[in-house]
């Protein structure tokens, strides 16, 4: 029998990730369907019941289910409780279990440009549940230090002191990041500034980015956004938000499936879905 999968969300029309999937799917040659399913937030509970009694073999979770889902799971992976939200979710013998893949994911992605991230020093800019998954999943990677600024300074804090993982971190402000930026090797940036109408925002000055540091930016509409323009204009070697999305979709893959997928192929697929 084909095996179930897909995403729940709302809005959910314009999900990348069916197409990405069920090209893999059809690679691997596992008989399996990716659907979306447009799930509103008063009928989360009645959904995931619905899924699970239909024995779904696993699904995504998006916006704006991934904290809320957690309390109608059966059981949750400790880095997801810990950030407070599940992207992903296995049907295991009959019990569904949620996981995060947006965080490790990120971390992966990177894991591609650099591999001695230990040894560096981060600057994440945002403290919103993208900026909070990264954060967790970075800090459990065992990444050096990780400094955050947000322009609301007591998100960043909360953020800072909830994570159960060590890392070396302080949370500073808009010209303290500003002035320091050549002090780091990674350069995060997780707010929703510079997106699609937006695009000639900046988080913040870039002026002092130096050569060689990694800018990423979680955005891909646009592809590329002023802030990593003007980074890669700084000889900075530059990631935008599509990486994210192919390496969380690729280990959410791996957990359904034990396959770790072609990440070029993917990245192609979604790069078509964005008409670039
Ligand atoms: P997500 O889940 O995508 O991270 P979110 O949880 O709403 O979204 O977080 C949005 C982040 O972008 C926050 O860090 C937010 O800053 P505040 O905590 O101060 O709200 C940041 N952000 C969004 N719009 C911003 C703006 N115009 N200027 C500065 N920061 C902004």
């Amino acid at each position: 029998m084909k095996k179930l999968f897909g995403v729940i969300g709302d809005p959910i029309a314009h999900s990348m990730s069916p197409a990405m999937h069920n090209d893999l799917f059809e690679l691997y040659g596992i008989h399996a369907v990716y659907l979306p399913f447009h799930v509103s937030k008063g009928n989360l509970e009645a959904a995931v019941k619905g899924l699970k009694a239909l024995g779904v073999s696993g699904f995504n979770v998006t916006i704006p289910h991934k904290t809320e889902i957690i309390p109608h799971l059966d059981k949750v992976d400790p880095l997801a409780r810990a950030i407070g939200a599940v992207n992903t979710v296995k049907n295991e013998n009959g019990l569904l279990v949620g996981y995060n893949t947006d965080g490790p994911g990120f971390v992966k992605g990177l894991e591609y440009l650099a591999a001695d991230l230990g040894s560096r020093s981060a600057l994440i800019i945002g403290a919103g549940g993208a900026s909070r998954a990264i954060y967790f999943a970075m800090a459990q990677s065992g990444i050096g230090k990780i400094d955050l600024y947000n322009r609301t300074d007591e998100k960043a804090k909360e953020l800072v002191s909830s994570c159960p993982y060590e890392v070396e971190s302080k949370v500073i402000d808009k010209e303290t990041a500003e002035k320091s930026l050549a002090d780091y090797q990674l350069v995060i940036q997780t707010t929703s500034i510079g997106m699609v109408p937006d695009t000639e925002s900046l988080p913040l000055l870039p002026e002092n980015l130096k050569q060689n540091t990694i800018v990423s930016d979680i955005i891909y509409n646009p592809l590329q956004t002023k802030f990593l323009k003007e980074a890669a204009k700084r000889g900075a070697a530059v990631q935008n938000g599509v990486g994210m999305f192919v390496f969380q979709g690729a280990l959410a893959f791996e957990i359904w499936t034990g396959i770790f997928p072609d990440i070029e192929r993917m990245e192609a697929n979604v790069l078509r879905n964005l008409g670039g």
